[in-house]
């Protein structure tokens, strides 16, 4: 087989991983399909502790997620940052937990384990002091600080529920989500750093917060002293506060299907939903990911470099890492700075064994020259790993030819906030790989592809993803709406979980994700709807109606065209100016990581004679194959499309 890179060999002595070759993977993935039950409790009862260990295993179907809700290990009661803390305060006090890089490089700080712990217990007892209670929910608005780690543990040690808010997201975005959860608390900042620039995320706050009288408390940790406006009463300081704690506060048990997080992320429709991830289900699947995937072991220096405002930062910086006793990094700045060099640089300083990134960094960093990464003593390194996007071949090879030096093991995982961890993806000591392949589905995961008729594809062929049977860290419901839950996931094809991904399967078995088939754009690996493009748009004064598609980018994988209809007051506007308009406007209502990178003026939108937008020919337009549109007979106004065709504009 051409192109296909044989997992080097490796020493198993000190490897906890119990999938070492492909052989074992069959054997294991076997054994999780034919008796999940068995499996499953063998797995959280080596990996947890529990204050009661469970015997349920788990339960429920795809068919019937509406009447019953996928639950596992339900009859177990624990509390997560046992596992996290307690265990390894007692196994190994004084190894590296988190080891944070600032902005600047060489600003680092070490969080051993029993450190971590005696912080996480300080920050419990503040937010019980401020009236936190087992159940409640509570926002995290933070840059990457070890205090972000902190608060969410915190709010685990309590058996309170967290959202954490990425720290990119505007005032309105955050008020939304402040509102659809019911915080009673809000954790912030006053600045994050980033790239030397500040983000002024305790004023943002404090704008979302404006008339909001359900949060009784905003606790502000400083990070860079700047002064910020402070509410009396409401606002606390997080320095003082803890100060006034113990180092140690007896952790709040809970049931095993209890909410650990609610997490938001973008669909086709509406607005961003509340995932809600349960407590013993999720760190279990976090945690044997964690370590079978990326072959962990015992002295591994692990970066993610995600922040933990997505999925990522949740299962593999926090959760899986700290679970497994691992050395975590958190990281505050940009790839960028102050140079392209900065990962190997790290690399190089912290000896890191094992990173993951995006793709979408691998080509910034591709396209910026070799030399950057040369500089740098990258030996330590191990295993590399990609995560929310599709990878490209030429940056696969890039990043195990020169940054893994053709010796690393390269792991591209594919997954979903919804999976709450790895799904399908090689396995580093044992999955030979192929660039641009996800590979094979890890044990609990199987995966099913549906044509158009919701036909089983047999053997080689393409269809929609969909997985067949639940595993531990799925997503229980949305918060608040479990019908949304149903309909978004298991309407399309019933008795499946539809993933919203297209999928090629070769004649190996491999998996390749072709990216996603509904309205969901990923842009530089964040997860964003159009119809939340489409409403910011609409919400200017200028603009009567928007259609707002995907197209292939160079850099971050996809770009976002705006194709809009102005208001008639607003005729003649100039398409640069606007562009700059409607930036401010995706930038107030979702957040900074919301950019158009094409605006096109049109006289209306193409819609069939009901009044639907035929998608498909936006879509068309903007990938420049305005040849390929179709039948376009069916339209209201077939002129349409040819001034859009006309007018198509290019990067
Ligand atoms: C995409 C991120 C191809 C996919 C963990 C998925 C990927 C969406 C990969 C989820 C990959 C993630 N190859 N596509 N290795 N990983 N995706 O919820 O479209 O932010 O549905 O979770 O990212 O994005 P989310």
């Amino acid at each position: 087989m051409s192109d296909r890179y044989l997992p080097p060999a490796r020493v198993r002595a000190d490897s906890a991983s119990p999938i070492q070759s492909l052989d074992d993977w069959r054997r294991v993935w076997m054994a999780a399909q034919q008796d999940p039950d068995a499996f499953w409790l063998h797995e959280t009862r080596r990996r947890l502790r529990w204050q009661r260990p469970p015997t349920e295993g788990l339960v429920g179907n795809f068919s019937d997620v509406a009447q019953q809700p996928i639950r596992c290990f339900a009859d177990g009661r624990l509390n997560i940052t046992e596992s996290l803390l307690d265990r390894h305060c007692e196994q190994r006090p004084d190894k590296t937990a988190i080891l944070w890089e600032g902005d600047e490089p060489g600003d680092v700080r070490r969080l051993s384990y029993a450190e971590l712990h005696a912080e996480v217990c300080r920050a419990a007892g503040a937010l019980r002091r401020l009236g936190v209670q087992k159940g409640e929910r509570v926002i995290v608005y933070m840059g990457m600080v070890p205090e972000a780690a902190i608060a969410m543990l915190a709010c685990a040690r309590l058996g309170a529920v967290h959202s954490v808010v990425f720290g990119g997201f505007s005032a309105e975005a955050l008020r939304d989500r402040v509102r659809d959860c019911g915080a009673v608390l809000v954790i912030t900042q006053d600045e994050g750093l980033r790239g030397r620039r500040t983000v002024p995320l305790k004023a943002t706050c404090d704008e979302a917060l404006e008339g909001e009288h359900g949060v009784r408390h905003v606790l502000v940790y400083r990070r860079t002293g700047a002064a910020v406006g402070w509410t009396p009463g409401r606002d606390v300081d997080w320095a003082e506060a803890l100060a006034a704690e113990a180092p140690d506060l007896p952790a709040v048990i809970c049931e095993a299907e209890d909410p650990l997080f609610i997490l938001y992320t973008s669909g086709s429709t509406g607005r961003p939903k509340g995932l809600v991830h349960s407590c013993a289900g999720y760190l279990t699947w976090a945690a044997y990911t964690h370590e079978v995937v990326f072959d962990l072991r015992e002295n591994d220096v692990y970066a993610c470099v995600a922040d933990v405002g997505w999925i990522t930062g949740h299962s593999y910086i926090v959760y899986g890492p700290l679970c497994n006793g691992a050395t975590t990094l958190m990281f505050e700045s940009t790839p960028l700075h102050p140079d392209a060099g900065r990962y190997w640089d790290m690399v190089d300083r912290h000896g890191i064994t094992i990173f993951y990134t995006a793709p979408t960094a691998i080509r910034a960093l591709a396209a910026q020259g070799d030399a950057f990464v040369r500089r740098y003593d990258r030996s330590s390194l191990r295993v590399l790993g990609t995560v929310g996007e599709p990878i490209n071949p030429d940056a696969w090879r890039w990043y195990h030819d020169v940054v893994g030096e053709g010796r690393c093991a390269v792991v591209d995982t594919w997954w979903q906030t919804e999976t709450g961890g790895i799904a399908i993806t090689p396995i580093a000591p044992a999955t030979p790989t192929r660039p641009g392949s996800a590979t094979l589905p890890n044990p609990g995961i199987v995966p099913v592809l549906l044509d158009a008729d919701a036909r089983v594809v047999v053997g080689p062929g393409e269809g929609r993803l969909c997985l067949s049977q639940p595993w531990p860290g799925i997503a229980r419901t949305v918060w608040g709406d479990h019908d949304r839950y149903v309909s978004t996931y298991f309407s399309t094809f019933p008795g499946y979980y539809f993933t919203g991904d297209g999928c090629r399967r070769d004649g190996d078995g491999y998996h390749w994700i072709t990216g996603r088939v509904d309205d969901v754009l990923n842009v530089s690996g964040h997860r964003m709807g159009t119809a939340e493009f489409e409403a910011a748009l609409v919400s200017l004064d200028a603009i009567a109606e928007a259609g707002v598609v995907g197209f292939p980018h160079p850099i971050k994988g996809q770009g976002v065209y705006a194709y809009v209809v102005l208001q008639p007051e607003a005729a003649g506007a100039d398409e640069a100016a606007l562009l700059k308009a409607v930036n401010e406007g995706c930038r107030a209502v979702i957040g900074a990581h919301a950019r158009i990178d094409l605006v096109q003026i049109v006289p209306g939108l193409p819609k069939t004679r009901s009044g639907k937008v035929m998608r498909r020919i936006l879509r068309k337009v903007a990938e420049g194959a305005p040849e390929q549109l179709g039948d376009v007979s069916t339209l209201a106004d077939p002129e349409v499309v040819a001034a859009i065709v006309a007018g198509a504009r290019r990067l």
